[in-house]
């Protein structure tokens, strides 16, 4: 069993990028810059979006932290990002999901420019993504990709199984999977809250990528032999005995099902890093674009 390790494999990206950004800096060219709007005091959220910035400083990119508050209207998140889009000085931004009821998702994410939309979430670039055309995508999406590239794991002629059908991981995933190409080139099933006898389609599975949210869902018993799982649950559990009063735990039985798999990604760990690198790839990407 080997472990795809996300810390090794993204702290490796994230000094490739630092080379490209230090070439810029050499050339005397702007360097990128992200910014990243949270609206609300979600901990998760403020977690996620504070791991973002810390990575652009690392590999030298300038990034700027928009927080609002819990209260914002949707027409103060459209102006900002109205702000945002005619800011010659940032090259791509995203807006940290999930956003307060009181703002309209879909709404906030088409009025992103496309040109700065390094999250892949506008229409136009999820589209641009199923038609096989160079876009940004998905930063975990992205990140789970180049894990299997960089492991060199087979996906051509595999089952691939997808638990989740969010518009951030499940659907895009099931996309990609499918496309022709490597990682690429696997038959793919999507399966969701109303697929009936999930176990009997998991234990098919020659590749299995979880993004549930339900902290140890998958269990040794839903997974064939030499199988390869990817964990993309983050769920915070509570525990008394961790300084911070929980622990992040991952959609699978890692335990149980690591002494079956041929591949797994732990929690943390595993596709949590990968995820910020690949947002750091795209915010390069979007400078190269603009240059
Ligand atoms: N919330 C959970 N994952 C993500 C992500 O990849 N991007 C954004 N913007 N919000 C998220």
């Amino acid at each position: 069993m080997v472990i795809l390790d996300g810390k090794k494999v993204s702290n490796d990206i994230k000094n490739e990028i630092t080379v490209q950004v230090n070439k810029m800096k050499d050339k005397g060219e702007k360097v990128p810059h992200l910014a990243a709007v949270i609206v609300g005091n979600d901990g998760a959220s403020l977690t996620y979006v504070g791991s973002k910035v810390r990575a652009c400083e690392r590999v030298g990119f300038e990034s700027t932290m928009v927080r609002m508050s819990n209260t914002t209207s949707e027409i103060e998140l459209l102006d900002k990002i109205k702000e945002l889009n005619q800011n010659d000085d940032i090259d791509g931004f995203i807006i940290q999901l999930p956003l307060p009821p009181q703002i309209n998702t879909q709404k906030v994410l088409m009025a992103v420019d496309p040109s700065k939309d390094v999250d892949g979430f506008h229409p136009e670039n999820f589209g641009k993504m199923a038609l096989d055309m160079s876009t940004f995508i998905p930063a975990t999406p992205f990140g789970i990709l180049e894990l299997l590239d960089r492991y060199g794991v087979e996906t051509k002629g595999k089952h691939t199984v997808v638990i989740g059908r969010s518009h951030i991981v499940g659907r895009p995933m099931s996309i990609l999977m499918g496309r022709k190409g490597f990682p690429g080139n696997s038959t793919v099933t999507l399966t969701h809250s109303h697929t009936k006898n999930i176990t009997q389609i998991t234990s098919q599975a020659d590749i299995i990528i979880s993004a549930l949210g339900v902290p140890n869902f998958l269990k040794a018993e839903m997974v064939k032999d030499d199988a390869v799982i990817i964990d993309v649950g983050i769920s915070r559990v509570p525990d008394e005995t961790s300084p911070k009063g929980y622990i992040i735990t991952g959609d699978v039985d890692f335990k149980n099902v690591s002494k079956k798999a041929s591949y797994i990604t732990p929690v943390p760990g595993g596709v949590g890093p990968m995820t910020i690198a690949m947002l750091l790839k795209n915010t390069l990407l979007a400078r190269e674009q603009r240059m």
